[in-house]
């Protein structure tokens, strides 16, 4: 069992901290923020993350698990201090890293000669070469003689299944640059059923942004195809299935959206582009996977700006989702509120909801020509259209013929499903004209066919002509 300090209580450190513990270890959790520190304390959690509470309380209870604002109570006889802390996207692109430096340089500051060895763990996610400057730093402030090591290992963690991610990861990570410090995290990670990837520390570095950057590409990619789907008149639900099928290919990350969000994926591909050009290397697919994720929102809107036109003033429209995903209150990134934004902006009034993230929203978007429902039916009461943004399962399992009640007497309803979670024949056959993303459907075929038709894509039509001329 470890001595371990965790210093940050966001998602990655929170939910770190209390895996830990779980495990049983002796865990401390620090952070700057005095009153985040005495509700979680308290069982109530900074974050939305089903089971989380009860976990921190727990380990709390125990003993196991505890709180502070100082770091250097918190890093005393620690024999693993693992860094947590937040790495915004810079206004260049690149990952803001002066939490990082803070941070090194206090553990630095309360490293005293006769300490015993550490292991300094990066868990952030950090571009390529950070943990050499953590060190150095450290190894700038600290007291002549102390020991100590670095080590990189990148946690995988998805919100919403956070807990599940940390216990059942897929593999663990581990960059260092010694056997002494790769001993500890072997210890500490031995009991894992999962392969570890032993490294150097920009390799572990590299992983990690690799990961994510392929996973945004697949999305990009089905967004894509998606937009293919829709004027060669295929179905991109079907696409995702059939090719997921093929194991090299897989399922996963094939589901077509008006484009990923978050406070990881936007971040991270945007900074492993900038990695690329400060190593004078132009990398064209992410750099295309960013423009590609921008346009699929505004491929979204567009439809409804064809429906309702430039001026939506008068209009009502409910928006369903603000989360940039479901499970999670999070709404960093999150094209959903960008979308409701955009709507309001064409003067529309909008109308949300959603099953979590209300509160964050509220104190996003305020309040003028909003409203916020209690629930999706008050949502969408007498609006002119719906829209889909969030995968949230309540929206999934929708009354179809409710949905249409609720919606009063306006003349056409119409459905604009962001994520394709609705059964298509169901919402067509109510009599709703349905949007979707990546396939035909009454809605496209009315109002955006023949536009495309006439912008030169290439359509089943299309084709047919063109093969009969030849
Ligand atoms: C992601 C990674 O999954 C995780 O491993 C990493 O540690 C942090 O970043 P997270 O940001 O929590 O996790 O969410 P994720 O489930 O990956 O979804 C990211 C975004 O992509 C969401 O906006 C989601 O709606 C979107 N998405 C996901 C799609 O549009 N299509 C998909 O098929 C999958």
């Amino acid at each position: 069992m470890k001595k371990v300090c965790v210093i940050g209580t966001g998602y990655v450190g929170l939910v770190g901290a209390a895996v830990f513990a779980d495990w049983g270890n002796s865990v401390v959790g620090v952070d700057i923020d005095e009153k985040k520190i005495a509700k979680i304390e308290e069982g109530i959690m900074p974050i939305y993350e089903p089971g989380l509470d009860e976990v921190v309380l727990r380990n709390i209870k125990t003993g196991k698990l505890s709180f502070t604002t100082s770091l250097a109570e918190g890093m005393k006889d620690a024999d693993m201090i693992l860094i947590c802390v937040g790495t915004p996207m810079s206004d260049t692109g690149a990952a803001d890293l002066s939490y990082v430096w803070a941070v090194a340089k206090e553990i630095g500051q309360n490293l005293k000669k006769g300490d015993k060895y550490v292991v300094i763990i990066t868990k952030s996610t950090v571009p390529v070469g950070t943990n050499e400057r953590v060190k150095q730093i450290v190894r700038e402030y600290a007291e002549e003689g102390v020991e100590f090591d670095v080590a990189s290992n990148p946690e995988f963690l998805a919100e919403g299944r956070a807990l599940e991610d940390m216990k059942e990861t897929d593999r663990t990570v581990v960059g260092t640059e010694n056997e002494r410090a790769l001993t500890v995290l072997r210890e500490f990670y031995g009991h894992l059923d999962a392969p570890m990837v032993e490294c150097d520390l920009r390799t572990a570095e590299m992983i990690k942004y690799a990961s994510n950057a392929i996973l945004a590409t697949k999305i990009s990619f089905i967004n894509e195809i998606g937009q293919l789907c829709e004027r060669a008149g295929a179905d991109v639900g079907l696409v995702a299935k059939g090719m997921g099928y093929d194991k090299r290919i897989g399922r996963h990350f094939l589901n077509v959206s008006i484009g990923y969000g978050g406070s990881c994926f936007p971040k991270d591909v945007a900074a492993l582009y900038k990695t690329s050009t400060e190593e004078a290397y132009d990398f064209k697919l992410l750099r295309s996977v960013m423009e590609v994720n921008d346009s699929q929102m505004h491929h979204f809107v567009r439809k409804i700006r064809k429906v309702f036109g430039i001026n939506m003033e008068g209009k009502k429209i409910a928006c369903l989702g603000l989360a940039f995903k479901a499970d999670t209150d999070d709404i960093r990134d999150s094209k959903a509120i960008k979308i409701v934004r955009e709507l309001r902006g064409h003067g529309a009034t909008v109308s949300v909801y959603d099953p979590q993230a209300m509160e964050n929203s509220r104190r996003e978007l305020g309040d003028k020509d909003i409203t916020y429902a209690e629930d999706m039916y008050s949502a969408v009461k007498d609006v002119d259209a719906v829209c889909i943004l969030t995968e949230w399962g309540e929206f999934k399992n929708i009354d179809i013929e409710k949905l249409w009640r609720a919606m009063g007497s306006s003349k056409r309803k119409f459905v604009f499903d962001g994520r394709n979670l609705l059964d298509q024949k169901k919402v067509e056959a109510q009599g709703f004209t349905y949007f979707a993303v990546g396939k035909r459907t009454n809605g496209y075929n009315e109002f955006l066919l023949e536009d495309e038709e006439k912008r030169g894509f290439v359509t089943t039509a299309l084709l047919k002509s063109q093969n009969g001329k030849k």
